[in-house]
């Protein structure tokens, strides 16, 4: 069977861009941002997309599209009988998890809409947090958003790469970028804006230390999906005359912007109504309500429409973010065991829901529950983004740089010697050591992190 590719080039940005924009743009990095004291973290993590994000997104590009497979078999094809033939079945294993914890997070948007569209969310700053932690600790609610969610998922998948994902893509981000600039004007209009924004753009450098930029380095990686082999399983479907280096280049600008972007609509209206701006996860889901009420409500209808804009802002770049993550388990099944693809994607969709389940429940009924002092949400959170995605990016790194043939990283990165071939030294550094020791310091900064917190 022929196996699909993305059908056009702005398809393939806005796929991958998809995938890089999610919750962690709009939800996770103002809230790092905010706690770890705002423009000196930007200014860290924006040279940590471009120095470590982009050439750790080009090592995973180079083997998807060579390989053309899945991402198990590619790692297996280039790392032979070494440790990096099982980086593809931990990206697999990764993507699984994240998807299940994640679709969490995307439910609580997914009901927060539904809320703000029927009665809207409002009452005294005491009854938000009532309503967030009654919603949030339900043994039912959550589970069965989450679950909407990943059957709103599991039929895009089913889709196809065509079909589902590239369409799904297409219209979405366009549209995302249109109701996220709304909100900033808006949001800008307030009064006391500038605080805000100031918040955002004069760095404090005395804030930057040892943890703020591990907190930086970990966001920079969640927000380019990189480390599971998302980006080596939706390489796999670009066509050989994608410029990779160029649209890594592309995506990394725009989901820098959108995080920016993200910044500047929660921080103005958060600053004008006298919100902290380290109050942490809750920001999306206890602050902003709050905020919206009062920081627009001298225009009539704002209170109501917002909410409904930001919420349902959040699920659809949520949804172009698990798609990918979804697609990595899919199709590792359907072309390893001949599977259809209807039938591997219903099995990755199962699989995770028991991780979302744990995930829920641990806000509410399983929360006494820990592996190592975490609750299984923290759990996953941490076996992902701490362990597993440095692990596998750094692999990778020394996969393409160190093990792979020099040659055939040239053939891919320069398209056969067409394009890019004078960048191609400065890439081919970067992934050799710029790379790889920069997450080896991350690596080392969390693990005295942890033996001095021990
Ligand atoms: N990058 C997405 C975000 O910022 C999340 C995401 C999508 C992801 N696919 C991934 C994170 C794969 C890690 C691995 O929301």
């Amino acid at each position: 069977m022929a196996r699909s590719n993305f059908g056009s080039k702005i398809g393939i940005i806005l796929a991958t861009a998809g995938s890089a924009v999610g919750l962690g743009n709009i939800w996770r990095f103002p809230t790092m941002a905010g706690e770890n004291g705002g423009a000196a973290f930007i200014m860290l993590y924006v040279v940590f997309v471009f120095m470590l994000g982009i050439p750790g997104m080009l090592a995973e590009f180079v083997i998807g599209r060579r390989a053309h497979t899945n991402a198990p078999r590619a790692y297996r094809k280039f790392g032979g009988k070494t440790p990096f033939a099982g980086v593809g079945y931990a990206g697999v294993l990764g993507g699984m998890i994240i998807f299940g914890f994640y679709s969490v997070i995307a439910g609580w948007c997914l009901a927060y809409f539904f809320s703000s569209v029927s009665t809207g969310i409002h009452g005294s700053p005491d009854e938000i947090v009532k309503y967030f932690n009654d919603f949030s600790s339900d043994p039912w609610q959550p589970v069965f958003w989450a679950a909407v969610f990943m059957l709103i998922t599991h039929f895009v998948i089913w889709g196809g790469v065509n079909k589902g994902i590239e369409r799904c893509a297409k219209i979405l981000m366009p549209l995302l970028f249109i109701v996220l600039v709304l909100i900033v004007i808006a949001s800008l209009c307030v009064p006391n804006a500038e605080k805000g924004i100031e918040f955002l753009f004069m760095p404090d450098f005395s804030k930057i230390n040892g943890e703020t930029c591990l907190a930086a380095l970990g966001q920079a990686f969640f927000t380019l999906s990189l480390g599971v082999a998302c980006l080596a399983t939706y390489a796999s479907y670009y066509d050989k005359s994608v410029n990779l280096a160029k649209s890594a280049m592309q995506i990394g600008l725009v989901d820098t912007l959108i995080a920016v972007l993200a910044g500047l609509m929660i921080f103005p209206a958060a600053f004008s109504v006298g919100v902290q701006p380290d109050a942490g996860p809750s920001l999306i889901f206890i602050t902003l309500p709050n905020v919206f009420q009062s920081a627009f409500s001298f225009v009539p209808g704002a209170s109501y429409v917002i909410p409904i804009m930001f919420y349902g802002l959040l699920v659809l770049a949520a949804l172009t973010s698990t798609v990918s993550m979804h697609e990595i388990g899919t199709a590792f099944f359907t072309e390893e065991f001949k599977m259809s693809r209807g039938k591997s994607a219903a099995i990755v969709t199962f699989l995770c829901f028991i991780v979302a389940i744990l995930s829920s429940l641990s806000f509410g009924v399983l929360k006494e529950v820990t592996i190592h002092g975490m609750t299984f949400m923290d759990f996953f959170d941490y076996i992902t983004g701490q362990l597993l995605m440095p692990i596998c990016a750094f692999l990778t790194c020394l996969l393409v740089g160190w093990y792979m043939k020099k040659d055939d990283v040239f053939d891919e990165l320069t398209n056969g010697g067409t394009v890019y071939t004078r960048m191609f030294h400065v890439i081919y550094f970067a992934i050799r050591y710029i790379c790889p020791i920069g997450i080896a310091i991350i690596f080392l900064g969390l693990i005295a992190e942890t033996v001095q917190a021990g």
